[in-house]
């Protein structure tokens, strides 16, 4: 990755081929420079500017950024453009929460699908945004400029802040762009990237759950997998091309590129590149960190959740309306309950931290070595070691004042947006008023202005809030929350409101829970609205949530403050270990963390060994659909529509050999994020979109795992046989560029 060392990777990519190039996620600015040969070797077919160019149009061009802010700094998601008219495949569980806003008990398209048969059938999602990267650039130099080594570690901050601040302003051609700077490599290097956002997404289509989230949360994280992770939507854009709000005036997107779509599916050691937007790894870690977070971090995030999700499902399950509004909700937190487990067994099992001692002992050796390293680099290690004590020391109050308390309950972070509206409620001091009468009355007339705005505000809010909100199932997660609270925390170290409530409902949770749910204005939409109507501090005041909130924000600063102390001790740290390693290396090509910025991964289509003995094969097919099938589970439901299908094995131009392909794995560097990503061929064809990592290398964010780690993708095939012989969404077949080279056998070994 660093410049200084281009040539001589080209030297050594010559001399010893396959550089083993699956561990990696790419800027695509160097890509040229760092990968391009290693990648034709490996099967790529197009030229280094058809894959990444400013001034021609590149695969970079289709691929996206999903995000719900209109000036993202990340992504929650990647996704493609597949179509001439601003079409865009992304996942299933990406879509996930846009599919359940839309959905009803009436109209449930999270259980049945959903398929736009126009345009005009298409669903604007309001907030969410499409991101494309026009341009990149290295601003190090320019960024470092502005510090100095006498700067102390705030001043530094400070001058970083202004100067970021100052070129993004001078990046952003008018507002027309959305400038972002990021740093690299641990505060050692800092890129700006330009984007065009559009604000008019929508909705066009979703398969039914059974088949985008098929196994559930049993089979999240694993393989072998069968799900039909995809949905589709469409990008628009004002009539003169540019991007607008959501307006029925929009046209489709007419993208610089779109990715063709092959249908000559995936053989072992194919190529295959990934395109989007990991968010974060942090492969740099050190011992101190691992154990840090399997001890210290990890465990408290696991417990909340575990009991929430518990809670959840009990009401989501006896009640088809929770289950529709807390749907999304809960395969988030599942989703990330599950992936803290899966890591700290993998961090564990392959014993993570003792490879990063072995890497922390080579670093101590080769500083001793020399006398001005041991100046520059001498204490990097035991300012770490310290860091993450003092860290391990703040961090568990913190961790329950913020996910038990403000984050536990829905109804806590809820009466934090009124907190806003609380201190323009407090009346304006004597002594802040100024002497003049009439500015003092124009003083409390805009005061009244602001609290009338605010006002609105709220109420829109409440509507979004209550829309997916069930007050029974939210009263039994504040006492569950507020329990484990109390029990974790010594007392000492509690928002006091909560041992004085335990005290006064005689250790009952429950009761005070149902006593809060009774008298508080949160708890329905109706209170809220009335209260609105005629807004009181006091009744804020005396509201037994707000009181909550209060509480436990007080605690949050009181404890925040340790941690934040901790934490920042580490940043100088962090940067002189990867400065050092970098030096200490000088023949090794890094690659940045993922930091929610536009990365290429290149591998191949690849099987693994999970445990001794143990093959999986590197394609899933239709037959493993009807094994797990089991009508009683809805996690494996199979759609009788897909059953008949699959019986009649009517796969249409999607199948070969009388199979069709499901799942397939690839040995890619990938991350959250990087969901929705399009897995590419050497010809720049899709040929899978990725959705998930696998069980057995689940700490491959904090070290990645060579032999075991894979990306599990959805074949492109089993996508369109969905959209075609399943739902009969034809239109949206004919927009796509397809290929298909002459028939040939789908995989060379016998099957
Ligand atoms: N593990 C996937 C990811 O983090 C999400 C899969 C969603 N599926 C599910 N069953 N919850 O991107």
């Amino acid at each position: 990755m660093k410049r200084t060392l281009l040539l001589l990777t080209f030297v050594l990519v010559g001399m010893f081929g396959r550089m083993y190039a699956d561990e990696g996620m790419w800027l695509p600015m160097f890509v040229d420079r760092l990968n391009y040969i290693d990648m034709q070797k490996s099967g790529l077919k197009l030229t280094a500017e058809e894959i990444y160019s400013v001034n021609n149009s590149s695969i970079k061009d289709a691929i996206v950024g999903l995000s719900n802010s209109p000036t993202p700094n990340g992504y929650f998601c990647s996704a493609e453009i597949v179509s001439d008219q601003g079409l865009m495949f992304t996942n299933h569980h990406c879509g996930y929460d846009a599919i359940q806003k839309h959905s009803s008990v009436e109209n449930d398209y999270l259980t049945d699908g959903f398929w736009a048969m126009t345009l005009s059938e298409e669903l604007p999602n309001e907030g969410l945004t499409a991101s494309f990267l026009m341009k990149m650039a290295d601003v190090t130099d320019s960024v470092f400029s502005v510090v100095s080594d006498s700067m102390s570690a705030e001043e530094r901050a400070a001058a970083i802040r202004k100067k970021t601040g100052d070129l993004r302003k001078s990046f952003n051609d008018d507002g027309k762009y959305h400038v972002v700077i990021k740093s690299f490599f641990e505060g050692n290097e800092y890129y700006l990237f330009v984007y065009q956002v559009y604000r008019d997404v929508r909705l066009v289509g979703a398969p039914p759950s059974a088949v985008g989230k098929f196994g559930g949360d049993t089979d999240n994280w694993m393989w072998p997998r069968h799900t039909g992770d995809f949905s589709i939507f469409r990008v628009y854009t004002a009539p003169d091309g540019s991007p607008a709000d959501y307006s029925p005036e929009n046209v489709p997107l007419k993208p610089k590129h779109h990715l063709p779509v092959s249908l000559d599916g995936v053989q072992k050691d194919d190529f295959a590149m990934i395109w989007g937007f990991p968010g974060s790894t942090d492969r740099y870690l050190t011992s101190f960190g691992v154990d840090f977070n399997i001890e210290n971090q990890y465990p408290a995030i696991i417990d909340l959740f575990g009991k929430k999700l518990e809670a959840w499902k009990e009401f989501m399950d006896a009640d088809q309306k929770v289950k529709i509004q807390y749907a999304s909700k809960y395969a988030g937190v599942a989703n990330t309950w599950k992936y803290l487990i899966g890591q700290t067994r993998g961090l564990k099992r392959l014993d993570v931290k003792s490879k990063k001692e072995e890497l922390e002992g080579r670093f101590t050796a080769w500083v001793n070595a020399d006398e001005q390293r041991r100046q520059k680099y001498g204490t990097v290690l035991s300012t770490m070691e310290k860091g993450y004590k003092d860290m391990s020391e703040a961090i568990e109050p913190l961790l329950y004042t913020n996910l038990a308390g403000m984050g536990g309950a829905d109804i806590v972070g809820y009466s934090m947006s009124f907190n806003g509206l609380k201190e323009l409620l407090k009346p304006i001091e004597k002594k802040d008023l100024p002497k003049d009468k009439d500015i003092a009355e124009k003083m409390k007339n805009d005061r009244s202005g602001q609290i009338a705005k605010a006002v609105e505000g709220l109420r829109e809010g409440a509507k979004e809030h209550f829309k997916d909100y069930h007050a029974p199932v939210d009263q039994k997660v504040l006492a569950i929350m507020l329990q484990e609270y109390y029990n974790k925390m010594p007392v000492t170290m509690q928002a006091p409101v909560v041992y004085k409530m335990f005290n006064k409902y005689k250790g009952s949770f429950d009761m005070y829970s149902q006593n809060v749910f009774d008298k508080s204005i949160f708890a329905n939409e109706s209170r809220v609205n009335a209260f609105l109507n005629n807004p009181s501090l006091k009744v804020l005041e005396n509201d037994p949530v707000m009181q909550l909130s209060s509480g436990f924000m007080a605690k949050a600063m009181e404890t925040s403050g340790g941690f934040r102390t901790a934490q920042s001790s580490l940043t100088g740290a962090k940067k002189l270990f990867v400065a050092g390693l970098r030096e200490m290396q000088p023949d090794k090509v890094f690659y940045p963390d993922a930091n929610s910025t536009m990365r290429m991964s290149y591998g191949s289509v690849r099987d693994y060994m999970p445990a001794d003995a143990i093959h999986y094969d590197y394609v899933t097919t239709m037959n493993g659909i009807l094994e797990k099938e089991d009508p009683k589970d809805d996690e494996f439901i199979v759609p009788s529509r897909l059953k008949e299908l699959i019986e009649k094995r009517d796969f249409g131009a999607y199948g070969a050999n009388g199979e069709l392909i499901v799942c397939f794995l690839s040995t890619n560097d990938i991350t959250g994020g990087n969901s929705g990503s399009p897995v590419i061929n050497g010809n720049g064809e899709l040929i899978g979109i990725a959705f998930d990592g696998n069980w057995e290398a689940m700490s491959g964010d904090i070290a990645f795992e060579p032999d075991l780690q894979r990306t599990i993708n959805v074949d492109v095939r089993y996508v369109l046989f969905i959209i075609d012989k399943y739902a009969g969404a034809t239109r949206l077949i004919d927009e796509l560029t397809i290929r298909k080279a002459e028939p040939k056998p789908l995989r060379t070994e016998s099957l």
